[in-house]
């Protein structure tokens, strides 16, 4: 059995660090994504803001992963590899990726998150897809903050997506979240779905990524030839949404975001606590 890694304030501070500059980044990769524009130019746009920031990826080099973030277009579900597809009026694109940080003792941290963007006029069904599934994740992140275990994140999400689209959209099970601190993946696994086991007891000190993935159509994926994009089977969009979120002694934090998540978990009646210093 894998192990939950229970983090300090103090660490849990190191990994906001991590996750401000994960979230500066996608800030830059998000600005850049337009019609005519290369994956691979949104890459170096993240890359230039973890290089500003002397931050690390940890995307490059996992499992020999070749680039900084993850851009999966249209039916791509995760897992795409930017390069030379040029983006179109119309396409959607969730860019996922993530910084490093060192701590004084030289342990690293890890932030996690990816985003939709929505590239020139793009169709209401895209539209709400990605709507959609950006507020199923903010409802994920507000149940976690009094849910007792972590399944209760995915209970919220599909409760979340029934009630807004009834049947209308499929929510991705072959890939999941996890907890996050000094690796990217870590246990436990956080089910972007309703499951009967709902797992460990959510406890301080946890750090959870977040990530529902919603579909038009089935959810059944395969993979490519390149070994790393994940595509629907029936060529249904695709949609994904990430945060990295801190549990520590006062209350919760959202990482990845640039207010801990105030403005979107306020509308939710949530309220973050900053990470003590
Ligand atoms: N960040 C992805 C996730 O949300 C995983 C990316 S794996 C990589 O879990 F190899 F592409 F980096
Ligand atoms: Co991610
Ligand atoms: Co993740």
């Amino acid at each position: 059995m894998r192990r939950i890694e229970y983090k300090t304030d103090r660490q849990l501070a190191q990994m906001a660090r991590a996750g401000l500059i994960t979230s500066q980044a996608l800030d830059a990769a998000v600005a850049a994504a337009a019609p005519g524009v290369t994956t691979a130019q949104l890459d170096q746009a993240f890359r230039q803001v973890l290089a500003e920031q002397s931050a690390g990826s940890n995307f490059l080099g996992y499992y020999d992963y070749p680039a900084t973030i993850c851009t999966s277009v249209n039916d791509e579900v995760v897992h795409g590899i930017p390069g030379d597809r040029t983006l179109v009026e119309g396409d959607m694109i969730s860019i996922d990726g993530g910084a490093t940080v060192q701590d004084e003792k030289g342990k690293t941290w890890h932030g996690d998150s990816a985003r939709t963007a929505l590239i020139g006029e793009v169709s209401q069904a895209r539209r709400e897809l990605s709507e959609i599934t950006r507020a199923a994740l903010w409802q994920g992140i507000a149940a976690a903050a009094s849910a007792r275990k972590v399944g209760e994140i995915g209970l919220a999400i599909e409760a979340f997506v029934r009630r807004e689209a009834g049947d209308n959209y499929g929510i991705i099970e072959d890939f999941v979240g996890h907890g996050i601190g000094s690796s990217m993946h870590m246990a436990p696994d956080v089910l972007n779905y309703a499951a009967r086991d709902l797992g460990p007891r959510l406890k301080k000190g946890m750090a959870l990524a977040i990530e529902p993935m919603l579909v038009t159509g089935s959810i059944e994926t395969v993979t490519l030839q390149d070994g790393w994009t994940i595509k629907t089977t029936d060529g249904g969009d695709a949609c994904q949404w990430e945060h990295s979120v801190a549990f520590h002694s006062e209350g919760i934090w959202v990482l990845t975001a640039e207010d801990g998540g105030a403005e979107e978990l306020s509308k939710l009646g949530v309220t973050v606590k900053p990470i003590p210093a």
